[in-house]
């Protein structure tokens, strides 16, 4: 979109503070909506070179985080738990009313947030995970009741780039674990299903082919027919077939107590990602 037409549709100009991993696919996902031009959105980190494949993007890129908050009226905060404060302190002589602060950090309060960058910012925290990249994000917000416009605010600018929730900030842990997480637990769960794809008979890619887009079927079914797991797997099940002896074999082995388990593991290990001796 081009600048004109970027201030006629009001969208603002977004600072990406810790343009890490889901600071980065927050950007091309951003981009990729057509909402926001790369030129409008900063991302900054300390090692600005490795940026250098993002400013070729046409992204603006930077390691002054203070330059970024000055001319954004929306600043993402990306960077890890234990750098959060840091940040906040830094740039909290540059934040005022007009700013909307959306962090994605885990672990890290919307109280805390507003002690560290001043209680005349609007916070909103949010949980999302890479697929933002492409538009396909599951992304949990929350926010304080004095920030109930920027939570809207918020939610307007993630449902561009997927599905959103909005939920009390108490499930927020429990959001990274099953949704900021669980994008690395499909993928492992995909690549295993290939694996056994090639070990009977169908080369990697195609393998790797199969096994994601009846992944992305079994999803659909879910998503757009409103469908539950269970009616699903019925209809596949024919009684003595080998649909339900593979499922029973793996049940067996512990397939879904073993997604139940990581799930809950992740939830703890996320809840004291935030404390200093871990
Ligand atoms: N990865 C995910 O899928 C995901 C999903 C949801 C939420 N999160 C959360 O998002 C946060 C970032 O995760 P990540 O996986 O993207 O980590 P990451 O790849 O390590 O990115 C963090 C970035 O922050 C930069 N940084 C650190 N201190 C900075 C500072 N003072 N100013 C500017 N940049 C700074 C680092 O680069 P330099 O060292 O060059 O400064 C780094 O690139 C974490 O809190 C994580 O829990 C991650």
């Amino acid at each position: 979109m081009r600048k004109d037409n970027l201030e006629r549709s009001g969208a603002k100009k977004i600072a990406i503070l810790g343009a890490g991993n889901i600071g980065t696919a927050i950007a091309r996902g951003l981009a990729a909506s057509g909402r926001w031009s790369p030129r409008d959105i900063i991302l900054t980190r300390r090692r600005a070179e490795l940026l250098e494949p993002l400013r070729k993007e046409n992204f603006a890129v930077s390691s002054d985080n203070r330059a970024a908050v000055e001319s954004a009226a929306l600043v993402i905060i990306a960077v890890g738990p234990r750098q959060t404060e840091e940040l906040l302190r830094e740039i909290r002589p540059l934040l005022n009313g007009g700013h909307t602060l959306i962090s994605i950090v885990t672990g890290v309060s919307t109280a805390q947030l507003s002690e560290w960058a001043g209680k005349k910012v609007k916070v909103v925290r949010a949980m999302s995970n890479t697929a933002i990249a492409i538009g396909s994000a599951m992304t949990c917000l929350c926010a304080s009741p004095e920030s109930a416009v920027a939570l809207e605010e918020a939610k307007t600018i993630f449902d561009a780039l997927g599905h959103t929730l909005v939920i009390s900030e108490e499930l927020m842990l429990s959001a990274t674990a099953l949704a900021g997480c669980g994008i690395a637990f499909f993928l492992r769960a995909i690549r295993a299903a290939s694996q056994g794809g090639t070990q009977i008979g169908f080369h990697s890619e195609e393998a790797l082919l199969m096994a994601a887009q009846t992944a992305k079927g079994a999803a659909e079914l879910l998503l757009r027919a409103q469908s539950h797991p269970e009616s699903e797997i019925d209809k596949v099940t024919t009684p003595r077939g080998c649909t339900i002896e593979g499922l029973n074999e793996m049940e067996h082995n512990g397939f879904s107590s073993a997604l139940i388990k990581g799930i809950v593991t992740s939830n703890e290990k996320a809840s004291r990602l935030f404390k200093k001796d871990e």
